[in-house]
């Protein structure tokens, strides 16, 4: 089974937002990103709202048909309550702290283990899948396995930044996270500057992975390929068999 692609749509906001309208209009390209292929829509709505708004996930709640992954640090309680009404089919936890301007590391999962656990149980009890985004590193996925959680994601940003120097190198402890979370039975998703340049080989080494979530090169590529046929390309470097 190929990784699932979900787009990240927190781009489309903030062009959204830079002008105050509804150009372009985010409720349509999540909509088409599903038309074109896409198996999933990721949203990370922050605190102070610079993309992702409170109301779009609203709105979008009712209209897509793939699989609603919301992100989000849950010490937030705006973020709990709005994951609770909106019970997307997954939430993934971020450990960002307000203001940042990407998420940059993931979960230390033996320090925040009694909370990850709370946070966890109660999101599943709602029937809602768990995610968290952790680096690829074994205690760290061990840890994981403790806070009883559905599935990782791993923080893919060292993986590229070093895809082009040595990426044998580069997705080594990533092969290795995954292998352990295979053997401890958490599901694996990864994501954090995917691009087409660094996905096929991701994707192909990463035994297990379900699930990848791109947003920044997606959206970049789609300024040049135009959404439609940007989808169908990252579909296709998804392909194991390539
Ligand atoms: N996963 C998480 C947890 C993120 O915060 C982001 C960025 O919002 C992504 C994946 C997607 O990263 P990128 O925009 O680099 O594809």
């Amino acid at each position: 089974m190929e990784a699932k692609l979900s787009v990240n749509i927190n781009k489309i906001a903030t062009i959204r937002n830079s002008r105050g309208a509804n150009t372009p209009d985010l409720l349509k390209v999540a909509m088409d990103c599903e038309r074109f292929g896409a198996q999933g829509i990721t949203v990370h709505p922050r605190p102070d709202e610079r993309h992702i708004r409170y109301k779009d996930v609203h709105d979008l709640k009712p209209l897509l048909t793939t699989e609603f992954n919301i992100e989000g640090n849950p010490k937030e309680q705006k973020f709990v309550d709005l994951v609770m009404e909106i019970k997307p089919a997954q939430v993934t936890l971020v450990p960002d702290v307000t203001g940042q301007l990407t998420s940059d590391h993931g979960w230390d999962t033996i320090e925040n283990k009694a909370y990850l656990i709370e946070m966890i149980s109660y999101f599943k009890k709602a029937g809602i899948r768990t995610s968290i985004f952790v680096d690829a590193d074994i205690k760290m996925i061990e840890g994981a396995k403790e806070t009883g959680t559905d599935r990782i994601e791993l923080y893919t940003e060292s993986y590229a930044r070093h895809f082009n120097s040595d990426k044998e190198k580069a997705i080594q402890p990533f092969i290795s996270a995954a292998k352990k979370a295979n053997e401890l039975g958490i599901g694996i998703n990864a994501g954090h500057d995917l691009s087409l340049e660094n996905l096929n080989y991701f994707a192909k080494n990463i035994p297990g992975l379900l699930e990848v979530s791109i947003g920044h090169a997606l959206i970049s590529d789609a300024l040049y390929y135009g959404l439609e046929n940007t989808i169908q390309l990252y579909l296709r470097q998804l392909k194991t068999s390539l």
